[in-house]
């Protein structure tokens, strides 16, 4: 009944709109003039932060720095990585909001990569003044895990760590947490490269497809509906876009958590490959959120939530924060680049909160496993059609 009813919408899409797949067209998205190149540009100056990021370190390790001038200087220059780039992208009018939403998508890596960092190498400084050193705070100040053949190198101790090589091999590594050691494999597998980059290039053009034959005009036909209010064709035109939509989320899901980070750490030996456990089976929305996102999850809990329960906040304030700071950053990406203050977004996120109230109080086994499918099919449309709406009468109406 599927592959009938999805073929049926392809080919009706086909009928009606012809081949809308235009591979010159993705250029132009991520560039307005072939002569300027502000993204890359913005993406190439993310290095100054990272080298202010090392020559702290080094003086601190060194002891000419106090801790407390260092904290200021790293919190100076962290916010710097969020507030320089959300500057010149509103700033510079030759930067295209595709290009604006991958420039700041790496500043917000850049930005969890250093602030872990910086955490690391401070637990590392504590444990070094206290002789007898309590259990780290994280296993990361263990030795490197035997994890996935690895193969046991020479093993880097505080503050031999503090070198290019060491910071830059974490900024490409696939994880957002630092460690001084990081399990490595054996040998890069060629076979399972050329798999996944095969699967990479294939599922990126099945991507960019998808948006342009099939969610572009079903987006388009959205707009009238919005203006006019008309509430029944508003939900007509929101259950259309829920299911290329979906299919688009559930493909690039599968094309960066499983093609491309795996590619990623392939190159680089890498050993550590949990980028993603099965959040399909989840029966919470708090299951969803352990599962999903491995790396940003991992993030979140070691130099976000734990350290806040060891400060003495309740686990619900805890849970709070990190989804108001996970709120603020899915914000920061969509409203900098789209250059409009929307709180769509973050409400999404913020709505997560209750939502996952809800769903454990009420809803067990498969119940709360199809409320999780529910809130992923519908909630994310939703919030499409919102900035593209609120995108369009900015943007193009007023012109009109
Ligand atoms: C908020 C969040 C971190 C909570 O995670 P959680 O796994 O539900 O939290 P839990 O309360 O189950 O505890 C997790 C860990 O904290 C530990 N912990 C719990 N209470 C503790 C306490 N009082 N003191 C110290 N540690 C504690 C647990 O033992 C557990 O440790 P483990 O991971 O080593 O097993 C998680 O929901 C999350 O990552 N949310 C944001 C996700 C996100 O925004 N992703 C964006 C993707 S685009």
């Amino acid at each position: 009944m599927l592959v009938l009813s999805n073929a049926r919408l392809f080919l009706e899409n086909l009928i009606k709109y012809g081949i809308l797949v235009d591979p010159i067209q993705v250029v132009s998205l991520f560039l307005k003039d072939p002569y300027s190149w502000p993204s890359l540009c913005l993406i190439i100056a993310a290095n100054v932060f990272v080298v202010v990021a090392l020559a702290l370190e080094r003086r601190l390790a060194a002891g000419s720095l106090s801790e407390g001038a260092g904290a200021a200087l790293h919190t100076l220059n962290l916010l710097a990585i969020l507030c320089f780039p959300a500057g010149v992208v509103l700033v510079v009018t030759s930067i295209t909001p595709v290009g604006a939403v991958f420039t700041l998508a790496i500043y917000t890596i850049v930005f969890l990569k250093l602030f872990s960092f910086r955490d690391v190498n401070k637990w590392c400084r504590e444990r070094r003044e206290v002789k007898t050193a309590p259990p780290a705070p994280e296993d990361s100040l263990a030795p490197a895990k035997k994890a996935n053949g690895d193969v046991g190198r020479n093993e880097v101790t505080y503050p031999a760590n503090l070198t290019y090589r060491n910071l830059y091999y974490f900024l490409f590594a696939p994880t957002l947490c630092y460690e001084l050691n990081f399990p490595r494999s054996p040998r890069v597998r060629k076979r399972f490269l050329l798999r996944r980059l095969f699967e990479m290039l294939f599922f990126i053009q099945l991507l960019v497809g998808l948006i342009q034959q099939w969610m572009v005009p079903t987006i388009q036909n959205s707009m009238k509906p919005f203006r006019d209010m008309d509430y029944s064709r508003i939900i007509e035109r929101l259950l259309k876009l829920a299911v290329p939509n979906h299919l688009i989320w559930l493909i690039f899901f599968y094309w960066f958590f499983h093609s491309c980070l795996n590619v990623v750490a392939e190159v680089m030996q890498f050993g550590d490959r949990e980028f993603y456990r099965d959040w399909w089976n989840s029966e919470s929305v708090t299951y969803f959120w352990q599962n999903w996102n491995i790396p940003v999850h991992k993030w979140c809990l070691r130099h976000f939530y734990k350290p806040m329960l060891k400060r003495g906040a309740s686990k619900w304030a805890a849970q709070t924060a990190v989804f108001l700071a996970s709120a603020f950053f899915h914000e920061y990406l969509l409203s900098v680049p789209l250059k409009m203050l929307r709180p769509w977004a973050f409400m999404g996120m913020a709505a997560q909160i209750p939502l996952a109230w809800f769903v454990s109080k009420f809803l067990r086994g498969n119940y709360g496993n199809a409320a999780v499918w529910m809130s992923l099919i519908i909630g994310q449309p939703i919030a499409v059609l919102m900035y593209v709406h609120d995108y369009y009468v900015l943007n193009y109406e007023g012109n009109q």
